[in-house]
């Protein structure tokens, strides 16, 4: 029987490569995001290109009420969700504490971490009442480091840290696997929404070295799904090699 995936933040970066490698090995996917064109391209790529089937959900991670509204009111065959990929998340602005711009920082603990907690508590439960499943929380080398004007995202990144091994602890003896990756610089969107459209700027993070692509991360979020049931990955930092942490790089100039 085909597993199920159900992936958050499935419309772009991370999250859509992560929909193409589950796709590609045929699971069944869930994909939400709050872009409904991105998500119905994305759900007939899929279908074309894999044969599997697409559910499509248009979620913001935000508001518990739709989390839970959009998680119980799942066709019953799509509630059997095998992996969760908690991955919706973002940064905006990049300023020093002193000058933060106080709407960004409730935006990404809003999202970062109580759309994580909402839909993680969500999907466990379904997962508890099957007594199987496993759930992979997309942290960041900002969640095991603090660089300089990272503050507010490096603590919402801190939080999915301590969360994943809390949930591991308290999802110990239901049968649920927890794990989180936390990648280093991936290129992706994350730029463009951490700078608010200014393509130049967000360009720079990616200038002079190679990040990593978001395939590379769902290669890395694929493989920790095929260990058999005894066997869990806790925690994955993955860099591109030319990053050795979260400040230094091997730029060519
Ligand atoms: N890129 C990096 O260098 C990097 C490094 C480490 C960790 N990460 C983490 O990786 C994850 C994915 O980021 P990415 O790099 O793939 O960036 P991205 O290309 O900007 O993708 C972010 C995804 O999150 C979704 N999202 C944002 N706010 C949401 C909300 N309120 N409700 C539902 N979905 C929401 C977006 O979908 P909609 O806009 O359609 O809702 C989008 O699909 C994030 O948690 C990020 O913190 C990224």
């Amino acid at each position: 029987m085909s597993k199920t995936v159900f992936i958050t933040g499935a419309t772009s970066g991370i999250g859509q490569a992560c929909a193409y490698k589950f796709a590609e090995n045929k699971f069944n996917v869930i994909i939400s995001g709050r872009r409904k064109e991105r998500l119905q391209q994305l759900s007939s790529k899929l279908k074309q290109s894999f044969g599997v089937d697409v559910h499509i959900m248009e979620l913001d991670v935000r508001d518990n009420d739709q989390v839970k509204a959009a998680v119980s009111g799942l066709p019953k065959e799509w509630k059997n969700i095998d992996v969760l990929l908690n991955n919706a998340g973002l940064a905006l602005g990049l300023n020093p504490f002193q000058e933060g711009n106080e709407d960004d920082w409730d935006t990404m603990i809003d999202t970062n971490i109580k759309g994580l907690l909402y839909v993680g508590k969500a999907v466990a439960n379904l997962m508890i009442s099957r007594g199987h499943g496993h759930i992979i929380n997309i942290g960041s080398i900002a969640g095991k480091e603090v660089y300089p004007k990272g503050n507010v995202y490096s603590a919402t990144k801190h939080a999915v840290d301590a969360i994943t091994k809390g949930m591991r602890q308290d999802l110990l003896k239901e049968g649920i696997r927890v794990t989180q990756v936390a990648p280093g610089a991936v290129e992706t969107e994350f730029s463009i929404v951490r700078f608010k459209g200014d393509d130049e700027k967000a360009s720079r993070v990616y200038h002079d070295y190679r990040p990593l692509a978001p395939e590379d991360v769902a290669e890395v979020v694929y493989f920790s799904t095929t260990l058999p049931d005894h066997a869990n990955i806790n925690d994955v930092v993955i860099m591109p090699t030319d990053q050795a942490n979260a400040t230094n790089f091997n730029k060519k100039s």
